[in-house]
């Protein structure tokens, strides 16, 4: 009898390194040396976008499981990754407004306003929008992905429900709402979580992890906008936007409402 043997596993095998290293096309003439940074560390940021939502998920699993440490395990890690994204914009701002302008032409309308997989973390996180789904073609692959997420609970949504498994009264109207509505600031959720703040360490560690997730994407935005400003000023951007002016507005608006409420009385 013939024995099937499989090759040896290899790093390049499992890792698929030819086809990653196959992936870089600039599209300058030269071509321009710093567009393979550019194109570079997109990657990297998608790379990172599909971990992100990986981790995601599994948090928002674990919640609704009713596994507290293990939700907060997971959003450290999650955290962390957001700290390295917020922290890979250095290497792009070593790239000045010409070397930038050698290639932009080039880059025609893409943006990375066109980038589905953010677009996903915005609905996961409660940032959902009938208006960025509708820039998608209908039938695309991206245009499915987001249309699933919009339809599914966020992770204010797991949190709320794991709160309440825990024996907090969180109403029904919160439990059964309308996952594609924004999540607006809630007087009754906020008493649960003053109640939560005062005596339940476990479950107010939760609440600071996603506060510091707030905080963080909120890091990615200003950090990118700082960028922007300092590479191409007030130009409009490649994606069609008004560039930092339209980035600008997405600034400043709180993920978690209820979390930021409560400071003040705490
Ligand atoms: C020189 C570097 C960069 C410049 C000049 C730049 C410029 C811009 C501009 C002007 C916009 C507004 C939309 C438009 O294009 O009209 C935008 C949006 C965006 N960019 Fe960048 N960008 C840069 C690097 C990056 C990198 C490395 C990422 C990582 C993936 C990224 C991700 C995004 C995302 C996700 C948006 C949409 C933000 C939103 O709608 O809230 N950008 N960018």
């Amino acid at each position: 009898m013939t024995e099937t043997r499989n090759a040896a596993v290899t790093y390049e095998g499992y890792l698929k390194v030819d086809e990653l290293l196959s992936l870089q096309h600039p599209r300058s003439d030269g071509p321009e040396h710093d567009e393979m940074l550019f194109i570079i560390i997109h990657q990297v940021y998608e790379l990172w976008f599909k971990e992100l939502l990986h981790e995601l998920d599994h948090v928002m699993r674990l919640l609704r499981d009713d596994e507290p440490h293990r939700a907060q395990h997971t959003l450290k890690r999650i955290l962390t990754i957001l700290k390295v994204m917020v922290a890979q914009l250095d290497i792009l701002e070593t790239m000045t407004p010409l070397e930038f302008l050698s290639f932009r032409t080039r880059l025609e309308a893409a943006s990375g306003f066109q980038s589905a997989q953010f677009r996903q973390i915005e609905f996961v996180l409660g940032a959902k929008s009938e208006a960025v789904l509708g820039r998608f073609p209908e039938g695309s692959p991206s245009r499915a992905k987001l249309e699933k997420r919009y339809g599914e609970p966020t992770l204010w949504d797991a949190f709320l429900y794991y709160l309440s498994s825990e024996g907090y009264p969180v109403p029904a109207s919160h439990l059964t709402r309308v996952v594609s509505a924004p999540i607006e600031p809630a007087p009754e959720i906020q008493q649960i979580l003053l109640d939560v703040y005062r005596r339940d360490t476990k479950s107010a560690e939760i609440c600071e992890r996603l506060v510091d997730l707030d905080e963080g994407f909120a890091e990615w935005r200003y950090r990118h906008v700082r960028m922007v400003e300092r590479t191409i000023g007030t130009k409009p951007g490649t994606g069609g936007s008004r560039g930092a002016e339209y980035l600008r507005s997405t600034i400043g608006r709180n993920l978690f409402p209820d979390l930021w409420e409560i400071r003040a009385t705490l």
